[in-house]
């Protein structure tokens, strides 16, 4: 038996239930890992309200994202065997101090990535990098603007925009987390909660506006986002932390500037596993270079899980969260 944190209904933090839950023995293409740290992210909040249905029903065991070693093989799994370091961003069952994951969703981890960096950079990491590099690709001199700019996916963002030489500009909730954002490459910082992003940011640019505008908020910041993109900009919706933005007329995009408007998801981008590692790969040499540092800025012992889930809805966090099994 080992503990985890289950689901058994959906609501608010207190369903998050601490047990002890059996792990059988890992079947055809599985292994067994024995977790170091597990990622806390918005998406587990999406799942245990259910906002995003759970693919197993209930109960279910939360969690998206893990690292930890590799303590039994099942059977064809060639290419990991026991004593080995990885790290794995599935659809639930995270939330655990030992969990089976198919081996073709495990990365191999480089052995200047501790298990506490990749459970806080795994899943947000390889979403900045296919944020930045694929759905639109950033180039010097553009200018970007990052909504909740401290945030998990937001510090990354930032400081590899930076490093690829774009203009960042960054919204976020309070004077604390604009210090941060600052701290970590980000140019301008709108307290969003107080000031009119889209006035700022033409100010900021000189009536340019941005490129593209990355937006994981949702509902308070849709429509806004799309009047700080100059015509034939790219609007980015990746989340939903304020609630889903409702059903707008597209015709929209055509009246604010021929605007491109895109909903992806990293499950897409990473779907097969050559993108997977390649995804990987270029997170792990932006974080080995230094050029990306991944700030883990609030560590529960996994018994806490509410108390995570709490904290990250009411915007108490900067930077990762990790649960530690
Ligand atoms: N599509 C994908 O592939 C993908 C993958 C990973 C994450 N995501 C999305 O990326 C976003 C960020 O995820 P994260 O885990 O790194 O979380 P996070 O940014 O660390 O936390 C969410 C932040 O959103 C801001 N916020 C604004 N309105 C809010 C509200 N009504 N309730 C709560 N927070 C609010 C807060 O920052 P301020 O106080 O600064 O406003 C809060 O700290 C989420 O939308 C998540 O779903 C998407």
């Amino acid at each position: 038996m080992v503990a985890a944190v289950r689901v058994h209904k959906i609501g608010g933090p207190e369903v998050l239930t601490f047990e002890e839950i059996e792990i059988g023995a890992p079947g055809q293409g599985q292994v067994k890992v024995k977790q170091h740290a597990c990622g806390v992210n918005f998406i587990d909040t999406y799942f245990r309200v259910g906002m995003y249905p759970s693919p197993v029903g209930l109960p279910f065991v939360a969690g998206n994202e893990a690292a930890g070693e590799v303590i039994a093989v099942g059977p064809g799994v060639t290419d990991l065997k026991v004593g080995d370091r990885v790290a794995y961003v599935i659809p639930l069952g995270c939330y655990a101090g030992e969990r089976l994951v198919p081996a073709e969703r495990a990365v191999k981890l480089p052995a200047n990535i501790s298990y506490e960096q990749a459970a806080a950079m795994m899943l947000k990491g390889m979403t900045a990098q296919y944020l930045l590099r694929r759905t639109f690709k950033v180039e010097k001199g553009m200018n970007v603007l990052m909504h909740a700019a401290a945030g998990g996916v937001g510090l990354i963002l930032c400081q590899w925009a930076n490093a690829l030489g774009a203009n960042v500009i960054g919204t976020v909730g309070s004077k604390e987390k604009a210090d941060l954002a600052k701290a970590n490459g980000c140019h301008h910082t709108i307290l969003y909660r107080d000031e009119d992003f889209v006035a700022r940011v033409k100010d900021i640019t000189g009536g340019k506006l941005c490129d593209v505008v990355y937006d994981g908020i949702g509902k308070t910041t849709f429509p806004a986002s799309l009047d700080c993109l100059r015509p034939l900009g790219y609007f980015v919706s990746f989340g939903s932390a304020s609630g889903q933005i409702e059903a707008f007329n597209i015709n929209v995009l055509q009246a604010k500037g021929s605007l491109f408007a895109t909903r992806p998801t990293l499950n897409h981008y990473a779907a097969k596993r050559e993108d997977l590692v390649a995804i990987a790969n270029d997170l792990f040499d932006v974080v080995g270079k230094g050029a990306v540092k991944i700030p883990i800025n609030q560590k529960y012992a996994l018994r806490d899980a509410q108390q995570a889930h709490r904290d990250l809805e009411g915007r108490a966090t900067t930077g990762s969260s990790i649960l530690l099994p």
